[in-house]
């Protein structure tokens, strides 16, 4: 079992397996960044999947596969089933835009995926294009029918931002119940990253536009969850409010970070990170070792997120970690 410096067990392992994307989404790489990290500095999946054998055997039961966007990574199905084949009963996910799902989901479940998050910010083309910078809300959507026809589980992230999907909180909701699958509201985290005039929306605004329709009851996190959920009286729908400005956001925080060049990072607030690229490289499992209970031993008690005077001091970009 894996506890880190603050006491909370470790269990969740998100790993990006490329910083590049399809997309351009305003709250996180609204322009391509001045160079990419070069190929050849990313981790191999074989490489990849040392570490993560070391973090299972420590102690891991749940891995999230992230970007940028990491269906642009050919051969993902390998991966998976490299992971999925190591432990079949892991709890195995992926993030991904869906703007490339609908040929490759198939191949995703039949290599052991069983669960994804699929960003999806506005039910209006224009809208769409505005955030992710591109025309792809009919690619998306293709995407999210072919997941639940293949019986895999989907759940839906929704940025709010205002005045520019926030009207459309009650449309995605509904969106999403009527096909059984939880939608989940991102606060919008500042970064440095990001486009300078979009502004999100606290927690509290976006529960009050859904109060507007119906009646909420708190149902609390569930199992290390970083999503607060709630349930709507009226039908029994539940739904989910990721909101690290809180300040109990980070009490129980299970999950460290891979970045796809090797950095295992403890905090997605702060730029901390060691490598594990040279000891995976050199087959050296001790050192891998190693540094993932140094990592853990030094993992931060909180984000900084809702500290006013620390307004716009995270450095390290969501596409880097996968968010
Ligand atoms: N704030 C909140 N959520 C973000 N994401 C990316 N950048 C941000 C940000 N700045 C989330 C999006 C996307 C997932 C990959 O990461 O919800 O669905
Ligand atoms: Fe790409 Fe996801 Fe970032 Fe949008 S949020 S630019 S889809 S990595």
């Amino acid at each position: 079992m894996l506890i880190d410096g603050h006491g909370r067990r470790v269990n969740y392992l998100r790993v990006s397996v490329t910083e590049r994307c399809n997309f351009r989404c305003q709250y996180c790489m609204p322009e391509k960044p001045f160079s990419w990290v070069p190929t050849e500095k990313l981790l191999s999946f074989d490489d990849l999947f040392k570490f993560i054998k070391v973090a299972i055997d420590e102690g891991i039961n749940k891995v999230r596969i992230t970007g940028g966007e990491p269906l642009l990574r050919e051969d993902l199905d390998r991966f998976i089933k490299l992971i999925h084949d190591y432990k079949p009963d892991i709890d195995l996910a992926i993030t991904t835009n869906g703007y490339l799902l609908s040929n490759v989901a198939q191949k995703l479940k039949d290599a052991g995926l069983k669960r994804l998050n699929i960003s999806l910010d506005s039910l209006k083309p224009a809208v769409a294009a505005q955030i992710a910078q591109k025309n792809v809300l009919s690619h998306v959507l293709e995407g999210i029918e072919k997941a639940l026809e293949l019986g895999l589980k989907v759940k839906i992230n929704m940025v709010p931002l205002k005045g520019i999907n926030d009207s459309e909180i009650l449309d995605i909701l509904e969106y999403a119940r009527e096909r059984n699958i939880q939608v989940r509201y991102i606060e919008y985290m500042e970064n440095i990253h990001a486009s300078s005039d979009i502004k999100g929306m606290h927690g509290k605004e976006i529960l009050n536009i859904i109060k507007s329709r119906y009646t909420i009851k708190k149902i609390g996190r569930v199992s290390n969850s970083p999503s607060f959920n709630y349930e709507i009286v009226e039908n029994g729908y539940i739904f989910g409010l990721i909101d690290p400005h809180k300040h109990d956001f980070c009490e129980d925080c299970n999950r460290i970070r891979l970045t796809a060049e090797g950095y295992l990072i403890p905090c997605l607030y702060f730029d901390e990170a060691q490598s594990i690229a040279e000891a995976v490289k050199a087959n050296n499992i001790d050192r891998a070792t190693t540094i993932l209970k140094d990592v853990l031993a030094n993992k931060p008690k909180e984000n900084r997120w809702g500290n006013e005077e620390a307004e716009n001091n995270s450095h390290r970009a969501f596409f880097e970690t996968g968010g």
